[in-house]
């Protein structure tokens, strides 16, 4: 197995890219090792889970709070877990969220890897150290920066992945494009998502290039007080969005996006969002929808990037440059509510 190191400021993640599950036993020793996962990743990878200890959670974004943490723990201390076992999060980002979350605060911190099973997961949600848990309405509300000791890709298992987690994967590696890799942006506008999923050697090229734009971001600024802040493109307002309709996290970035590209034509001259408009669509993204702007600003006011009454937006100023925008919070609501209008148009 290839594996890369990379150094963050006090740990090293160890990165495995073209793994095997059947050889995690590898870097965990399977009767120190506990696999927390989900039941549609658990019933559908069964032999995979055979003589390890799982931990099997209901699916879903709702079950990102704190009454999953107590009952894992609970479950951990049946296990007799102590500080030499590893916990490793197998699936999605619920399931990395947690499971980070929850070996940081047991017994004030034991050792956690990542088996990332979603393209979101892959390029995104199990890459940063940041794991967490939602609190009501607010995403994200409560959690650590922390890095894993291993990421660990196994890309068979995105041979099961349904449709809409494909897009949801392709909402993040549009984001990482229109930030900070114009050539990126070119390769999946010259494709489409149905061709990319059939073309093994592409997907792994893009995969592959998302993973190092994610870990370099992140290592040049782990704690978030400079650009690391880009990454949150499209996830403003997405994530007030996600919390008050039914939407999926791909599909709230999307819109998310659509509204930053118009805020950066409207402030700094940005001139390509209809691209952006046009690749979103390829990749089964929604770019637009009518929302009930009070309903959402209440939500986003509260977003992590508010200091007093500023907030930090990021915004293009060409296609693979983003920029952090300041606006004052309450004119986020006035420029909803003029995007809205134009929508409704
Ligand atoms: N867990 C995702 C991040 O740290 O950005």
């Amino acid at each position: 197995m290839k594996k890369t190191k990379y150094a963050f400021s006090t740990s090293t993640v160890d990165c495995y890219v073209d793994a095997n599950f059947k050889d995690l036993d590898q870097l965990v020793d399977r009767n120190k090792a506990i696999i927390i996962t989900d039941e549609n990743i658990f019933n559908s990878h069964k032999s995979k889970f055979k003589n390890w200890n799982v931990i099997t959670l209901k699916p879903g974004e709702e079950y990102k709070v704190q009454a999953t943490v107590d009952a894992v723990i609970s479950q951990l201390i049946d296990f007799q877990a102590d500080r030499q076992t590893t916990l490793v999060g197998v699936g999605g980002g619920v399931i990395t969220d947690l499971t980070g979350y929850i070996a940081s605060v047991y017994m004030r911190g034991i050792r956690f890897g990542f088996v990332p099973t979603s393209l979101l997961a892959m390029v995104d949600a199990s890459i940063g150290g940041k794991n967490g848990i939602d609190v009501g309405e607010y995403k994200n509300m409560v959690g650590i920066i922390r890095q894993p000791s291993f990421l660990f890709y196994d890309l068979a298992f995105l041979k099961t992945l349904p449709d809409t987690e494909w897009s949801n994967g392709f909402a993040e590696i549009i984001k990482h494009a229109c930030i900070l890799d114009k050539n990126l942006f070119l390769l999946i506008e010259k494709n489409k998502l149905s061709g990319v999923k059939r073309n093994k050697k592409l997907l792994t090229e893009i995969v592959l290039k998302n993973i190092k734009i994610k870990i370099g971001i992140v290592q040049k600024d782990e704690f978030e007080t400079g650009d690391r802040k880009l990454l949150n493109f499209g996830h403003t307002l997405g994530h007030a969005l996600e919390t008050q309709y039914e939407l999926t996290h791909g599909q709230a970035v999307s819109l998310g996006m659509v509204f930053a590209a118009w805020m950066s034509e409207k402030y700094l001259g940005f001139k390509d969002s209809i691209r952006i408009e046009n690749v979103l669509t390829n990749y089964g993204l929604p770019i637009r929808a009518l929302f009930d702007v009070n309903k959402v600003f209440r939500i986003l006011k509260m977003d992590k990037k508010r200091v007093s009454n500023k907030m930090s937006y990021i915004l293009l100023k060409q296609m693979g440059k983003g920029c952090i925008h300041q606006f004052e919070v309450d004119s986020l609501d006035v420029e909803m509510t003029e995007f809205n209008k134009l929508n409704k148009s």
